[in-house]
């Protein structure tokens, strides 16, 4: 069964027993709110109507970007989302202003994020911004080393990540202008944004114990964009020490808050693999003596996991515009019906 909490996203689910059940929902689009009342006429038509390309808005032609009043076309009128209450859903707040002075609550023991990575905690009052359509959720996978490998320690080797549904390349100043602007999209709709890699040493595995995000061993921001196939590849200098580790991704927008996409229930956006970097690596021949690293044990396959139940739909309310339609399942009721990671690595001597 679904968490009540998300299920208000998904209508129409429907249960395959075992196998690879799949929410066939469409997402419902709940109630929409009325739309604020239109600015007073500042002209804000850009578009110069000479064909499907919509030219880039200038800058800042209506002074919208560097007023320090809220337009009225941008107020969201979103409610607590208890009407009717759902058992175990809280209360969102409600703003009549965007929460736009929301961090002023906190000053000064928190200051705004003013672009800085504050180790202490800081607020932070730029809004979230663009975010994409389903289409154009941002996936990564890494191609190497892949999951459960064995490498060489002490070795440069190559990361390479394949990702797809975002423009990466685009990163801004971390140091000064982290967090500092909305999420933006390009012209095919994508986040536009970079990844970063990042690497851990863990016990095994197998270990089941939970990692410290402030101890890692290799961190690395992607600095270029994807190649033709979808792959940046990262080197890491004089590889890392013998031991077992955990790599991801961290997905990112310009300025570096982790990417939003438009729907809460949705594959990972980032990929995690587990990788053995042994003396001599996987190609050890013994030659030199070396003794090959302890094959893992096999972990037990997982169990297939039960058809997620389809979460009770949504009561759209909305007064004009669509029903919900034919629109992607947005349940994330496919079952891991395979086996477990069930692959230990016998070392070579
Ligand atoms: C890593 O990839 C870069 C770019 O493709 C390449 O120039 C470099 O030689 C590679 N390094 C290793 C250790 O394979």
């Amino acid at each position: 069964m679904l968490p009540s909490s998300i299920s208000y996203l998904v209508t129409l689910a429907l249960v395959l027993p075992g196998g690879r059940g799949k929410a066939a929902g469409a997402a419902a689009k709940g109630t929409k709110g009325a739309k604020g009342t239109q600015g007073t006429g500042t002209g804000t038509s850009t578009n110069t109507g000479t064909g499907a390309t919509a030219a880039a808005p200038p800058a800042d032609a209506t002074g919208l970007q560097s007023s320090t009043t809220i337009d009225p076309s941008v107020i969201q009128t979103t409610d607590d989302g208890q009407n009717p209450p759902v058992t175990g859903q809280s209360a969102a707040t409600t703003s009549p202003n965007n929460f736009a002075n929301f961090c002023a609550t906190g000053l000064p023991q928190v200051p705004i994020t003013n672009g800085l990575q504050i180790t202490t905690g800081s607020c932070n009052p730029t809004p979230i911004g663009n975010i994409p359509s389903v289409d154009n959720m941002p996936s990564s996978k890494f191609q190497s080393p892949k999951n459960l490998d064995t490498i060489a320690s002490g070795q440069t080797f190559n990361v390479t990540l394949k990702t797809q549904g975002i423009q990466l390349g685009t990163f801004t100043n971390a140091a000064k202008t982290y967090f500092a602007n909305p999420q933006t999209l390009n012209t095919q709709g994508q986040i536009i944004g970079h990844t970063h890699i990042v690497m851990e040493a863990i016990p095994s595995l197998t270990s089941t114990a939970v990692t410290n995000p402030q101890d890692f061993t290799f961190f690395k921001g992607v600095d270029n964009g994807q190649d033709a196939q979808g792959n940046v590849e990262v080197e890491v200098t004089n590889g890392v020490q013998p031991g077992v580790y955990r790599m991801c991704t961290i997905v990112s927008s310009a300025t570096h808050q982790p990417a939003i996409v438009p729907v809460a229930q949705h594959g990972s956006l980032d990929d995690c693999v587990y990788f053995t970097a042994a003396p001599g690596g996987a190609d050890a021949t013994g030659a030199t003596g070396a003794t090959g690293a302890t094959g893992a044990t096999g972990a037990t396959g997982a169990t297939g996991a039960t058809g997620a139940t389809g979460a009770t739909g949504a009561t759209g309310t909305q007064t004009k515009g669509k029903t919900a339609g034919t629109g992607k399942a947005a349940g994330a009721a496919k079952t891991a019906g395979k086996a477990g990671a069930a692959k230990g690595k016998a070392g070579k001597a």
